[in-house]
């Protein structure tokens, strides 16, 4: 089970290696832009920090010739990059070529099974279904999570589940149990799974007993 962190802010980045838990970043062209930064450099810093760990890094062309010349541009900014593709037939269609020519995927948006299977048929190297996104209008992402999980087990598919979206704890417990390769998640949520308040109220305890014990 790896962890990514779902961001491009830098210093959110080094907080969580710095926990020793982070095996991987996705950016997207919302995070992109919320750096007020360009694309290139942004990137570049990133993928200058995970070192091996893989990094993805998102087209915005929409027709199977756009995307397969931007992922050409965007695999050659470093060797752990990942390329982000939308799960929409121009994305589909240029699979197969990306596949051929090494360049690692991450298909994104995925909101259906269907989607995850044709993801897998062109040899994605990710495949994310968002699932804090299909809770939001009320289906259950997490079913989402355990389908694609049956259909890249039953044919043997060697393409990832990266649980996406994550709202709370309990997706990343969740998606765990589902068996997902990867769960990736805003620095608050990665934040939430460590606290829980009875391990707080104990150590306070511990420490005022532990200030009573002759010394
Ligand atoms: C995944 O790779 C996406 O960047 C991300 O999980 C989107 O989630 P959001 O709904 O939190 O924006």
């Amino acid at each position: 089970m790896k962890f990514f962190l779902d961001t491009a802010m830098v210093d959110e980045i080094k907080k969580a290696d710095d926990w020793g838990i982070l095996d991987g970043v996705t950016t997207n062209p919302s995070h992109i832009s919320a750096t007020g930064k360009k694309f290139l450099p942004v990137v570049e810093e990133i993928c200058k920090l995970m070192q091996d760990r893989p990094v993805s890094a998102e087209v915005t062309a929409t027709d199977p010739d756009g995307i397969l010349k931007e992922a050409r541009e965007i695999s050659r900014i470093a060797d752990n990059i990942v390329v982000k593709v939308p799960t929409i037939p121009a994305g589909i269609q240029a699979g197969k070529q990306l596949k051929t020519e090494g360049i690692k995927t991450n298909y994104t948006l995925v909101f259906s099974a269907s989607q995850a299977l044709l993801t897998a048929k062109v040899g994605a190297t990710y495949i994310s279904p968002f699932v804090g996104r299909l809770d939001n209008v009320s289906e259950f992402g997490m079913e989402l999570v355990h389908d694609i999980r049956t259909i890249l087990d039953n044919y043997d598919f060697d393409s990832q589940i990266i649980l996406a979206a994550a709202r709370h704890p309990l997706h990343v417990v969740e998606g765990a149990l589902a068996g997902c390769d990867v769960i990736t998640m805003r620095i608050n949520i990665m934040e939430m799974l460590f606290n829980h308040p009875l391990t707080d109220i104990g150590l306070e305890r511990f420490l005022k007993d532990w200030e009573k014990v002759p010394k």
